[in-house]
């Protein structure tokens, strides 16, 4: 008898066998925790869809901010709730607006910490479209490119005013890298980076969040300035556009349901890769580790690893403070 015994087993045998063969790693360096800053003093309202992310004023993001630094989280993402909303948002580009300031207190509290601002107006608008409204006589009503790539540059310009390190445009207007790199340039902010949400789907996995950031849109849906899921080839477009316009990294939004897209950037582009772990992949893993059918901490594991090895140099994760913690703990599967 002569079977082939054990091959591909073989380094499989023992913990340290695997570890030594692991191509894949995670570390908490590669992870950025996405927090949400509303208006107040001490306030800390709980998300229902999404167990364990609050809405948080200034002084509590503070707080939260600081302990996840102290884990090893280097990096947060700011989405803000202003005080009042209006037509065109302008609160985003306030200079004492909600995101501005809590930028301005995390510069003071947490030096080192990576702040990087979500440059969208969703939050912002009475209507919660993620722009400037545009409607032609006798046409659907929609957003106005052009219109809203002026304000998305004051938006941007004013937080870097206030001190964020990274500015993350994810509004899906055509030509907002550039419109946003030259208003930095002409600010004075050529240092400022730009992560582009380069790969955005009309999803509904961002249900979760539109609770969370208070941003769901009053009438219609996002599909006529976000990807249609079914776009492979069209995703490839999108991100060769914000190279050529000068993005410093790139994003694909949401994560597990489109790592194809994730690896088809990896293999075509060399700059740093982000993948946005969304709101309702967290609320996913939540529900149902909730009622006892998964195992929390192994599959949100498994999936952060899974994104990083699909070609994600860095993860937005609502995990992320999970995933530090069980790092910390010396974690091997
Ligand atoms: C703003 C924005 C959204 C998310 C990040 N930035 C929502 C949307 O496009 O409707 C979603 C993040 C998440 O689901 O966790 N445009």
């Amino acid at each position: 008898m002569s079977f082939p015994a054990t091959r591909l087993r073989r380094f499989r045998q023992t913990p340290i066998l695997r570890r030594l063969v692991r191509e894949t790693r995670l570390s908490a360096d590669d992870l950025a925790l996405p927090l949400f800053v509303c208006p107040g003093e001490g306030v800390a309202r709980a998300v229902g869809s999404m167990p364990g992310v609050f809405q948080q004023s200034v002084d509590r993001v503070v707080e939260t901010a600081r302990e996840a630094f102290a884990e090893g989280i280097r990096a947060i993402l700011l989405f803000g709730l202003p005080e009042h909303k209006d037509e065109v948002g302008s609160a985003a580009w306030s200079a004492d607006g909600i995101v501005q300031r809590a930028v301005r207190a995390l510069a003071r509290e947490v030096p080192g910490l990576v702040k990087i601002v979500d440059v969208c107006f969703c939050e912002y608008t009475s209507h919660g479209h993620c722009g400037v409204l545009a409607a032609k006589p006798g046409e659907e009503t929609t957003v106005d490119n052009d219109a809203t790539l002026v304000n998305l540059a004051r938006q941007s310009v004013s937080l870097a005013e206030a001190g964020a390190d990274v500015i993350a445009p994810s509004d899906m207007m055509d030509g907002r890298v550039g419109a946003i790199r030259t208003a930095l340039d002409a600010a004075g902010f050529s240092a400022t980076p730009i992560l582009s949400y380069a790969v955005k789907f009309a999803s509904g996995f961002y249900g979760p969040f539109r609770e969370a950031a208070e941003s769901a849109p009053s009438f219609g849906d996002r599909r006529s300035y976000q990807m249609d899921p079914a776009n492979g080839r069209e995703a490839m477009r999108e991100a060769a556009l914000d190279v050529e316009e000068g993005a410093d990294m790139l994003m694909v939004k949401p994560a597990l349901p489109y790592l194809d897209i994730l690896a088809g950037l990896r293999r075509r582009f060399d700059l740093p890769l982000a993948a946005y772990h969304v709101s309702g992949e967290y609320a996913m893993l939540k529900a149902a580790a909730e009622r006892g059918w998964i195992d929390y901490d192994r599959v949100m594991m498994e999936s952060l690893v899974a994104i990083r090895r699909a070609g994600a140099d860095l993860i937005f994760t609502y995990c992320a403070r999970d995933a530090a913690r069980l790092l910390a703990e010396g974690w091997v599967e």
